[in-house]
């Protein structure tokens, strides 16, 4: 169905959730496989890989800068690796569509070739802040342009040799600090990083696993440039933040109980496990594994009451796309959640403390804004209604989770944005609630 431009879906109460299922492949890995894959000396084969719109935004990105990927089956790929110098200078602007991944770490990646060239997206990313990543890049040597004194994309970007930094970064960002990284690369020397708390670390995990000198230390990571990085095979494990949806619709559907198999788990971005089970939900990691790096599990989720709890500080960027999910849960949740440090939430795909305050209230929660995060205090059902993502795909497909158990059927405006990072979500809602 289409709201006059927008495609809509209607999701109707559900009466069980049970049974077993896999998500796509983790987002922010498919990206680096891609990224150090092309970087790397040799055919990288990678598998799990997730086939969303902002993926492949970075496919296209390496593709127009000669690298050849081919796709060998539904969500596998080879990449013929060009080496740290044999990318070339793109003939077109690169369209990174609504990908704040693939503009940040592509712009620390541009930083350092001998080339020029410039970086663009959709209209929800042209009004994202750039200045974090642009900022420690001027600092190393490279010059940028962009909208409003740097802060918007476009990005222009005429790349050359840098210089090494220690930066400290301001926000607890992978972005940012994976910018600063992949700028390191072609550095003689070493690149460090610090940030107020860790954020994901796949770029360090996967630096490593391709050969690079990584090194960890108290509050931050170092790189040494120049590595020589050697195609692997990559194993990209189910997105737990894709998987979250899923959790929290286990947990509130009376008599659920659901096995998501085969997800990601690693300890920076398993927040939302942590989080669910310290507001009473009963999820069980099975079969604890490590694939390529990663830690990897399969998580058996049951419907639970849960209790309201307090999130802040380093909890934070461990769980910070959950939120909107997580406001869910919480929504639902016997007294009341207070959501604090999380001021990085306004400035995601869309404002996601507005846009859940404002949506999850047209369905009768009780959702309060504060600058750094929100207050939700708990209510026995949602009421039905009609709602709208803002744009965004994790605000769409909470929304969708809302309407399980809410009273009457939930309309939800402008979901084609699911497929950014989780295409062919809308079916799987349809048959694990068994209404296919
Ligand atoms: C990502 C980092 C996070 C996250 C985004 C993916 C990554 O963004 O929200 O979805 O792959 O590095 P920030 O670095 O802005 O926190």
């Amino acid at each position: 169905m289409t709201d006059n431009q927008f495609q809509t879906r209607s999701v109707t109460p559900t009466k069980s959730l049970r049974g077993e299922i896999f998500v796509p492949g983790d987002k922010s890995i498919s990206h680096r496989s891609i990224m150090f894959g092309s970087l790397a000396e040799g055919t990288t084969r990678v598998s799990g890989f997730l086939m969303g719109e902002d993926n492949l935004s970075t496919w296209q990105a390496f593709e127009t800068m000669g690298v050849n990927i081919r796709q060998t089956g539904p969500d596998a790929l080879e990449i013929e690796g060009v080496g740290l110098d044999g990318l070339v200078e793109p003939g077109n602007v690169l369209d990174c569509g609504n990908s704040g991944t693939t503009m940040r770490l592509m712009s620390g990646l541009m930083a350092g070739q001998n080339f020029f060239s410039v970086l663009t997206g959709d209209k929800y990313l042209r009004r994202r802040p750039m200045k974090r990543v642009v900022t420690p890049l001027a600092a190393m040597g490279a010059r940028i342009w962009g909208r409003d004194g740097g802060e918007r994309a476009p990005l222009a970007i005429q790349g050359g040799s840098l210089k090494p930094i220690t930066y400290a970064s301001p926000v607890a960002s992978a972005q940012v600090k994976s910018a600063v990284l992949l700028a390191g690369l072609s550095v003689d020397g070493e690149t460090r990083v610090t940030e107020p708390h860790l954020s994901r670390d796949h770029s360090e995990r996967m630096l490593t696993y391709f050969g690079a000198d990584v090194r960890p230390f108290a509050g931050g990571v170092s790189l040494t440039g120049r590595p020589r990085l050697m195609a692997q095979d990559v194993i990209v494990p189910g997105d737990v933040s894709s998987a979250a949806f899923f959790m929290v619709a286990g947990l509130i559907t009376p008599g659920a109980e659901l096995t998501i198999r085969n997800v990601g788990i690693n300890p920076t971005r398993s927040g939302i496990i942590d989080i669910l089970i310290a507001m009473g939900g009963q999820l069980e990691l099975l079969n604890i594994r490590e694939q390529s790096g990663e830690p990897v599990a399969d998580v058996l989720v049951r419907h639970s009451r849960l209790k309201g709890i307090e999130i802040s500080g380093d909890m934070v960027p461990r769980a910070i796309d959950e939120f909107p999910v997580i406001s869910v849960a919480a929504a639902l949740a016997e007294g009341t959640t207070t959501i604090r440090d999380a001021e990085e939430l306004r400035v995601k795909e869309t404002d996601r403390i507005a846009a859940m305050v404002s949506e999850l209230g047209k369905l009768g929660a009780q959702v309060e804004a504060r600058p750094d995060g929100m207050i939700i205090t708990g209510v026995e059902q949602l009421n039905g209604g009609k709602v709208t993502s803002h744009g965004d795909h994790r605000i769409a497909m909470s929304m969708a989770v809302a309407a399980l158990c809410a009273r009457a059927e939930v309309t939800i405006v402008d979901t084609e944005c699911t497929e950014t990072s989780f295409p062919g979500f809308w079916a799987l809602l349809d048959k694990i609630s068994g209404s296919l």
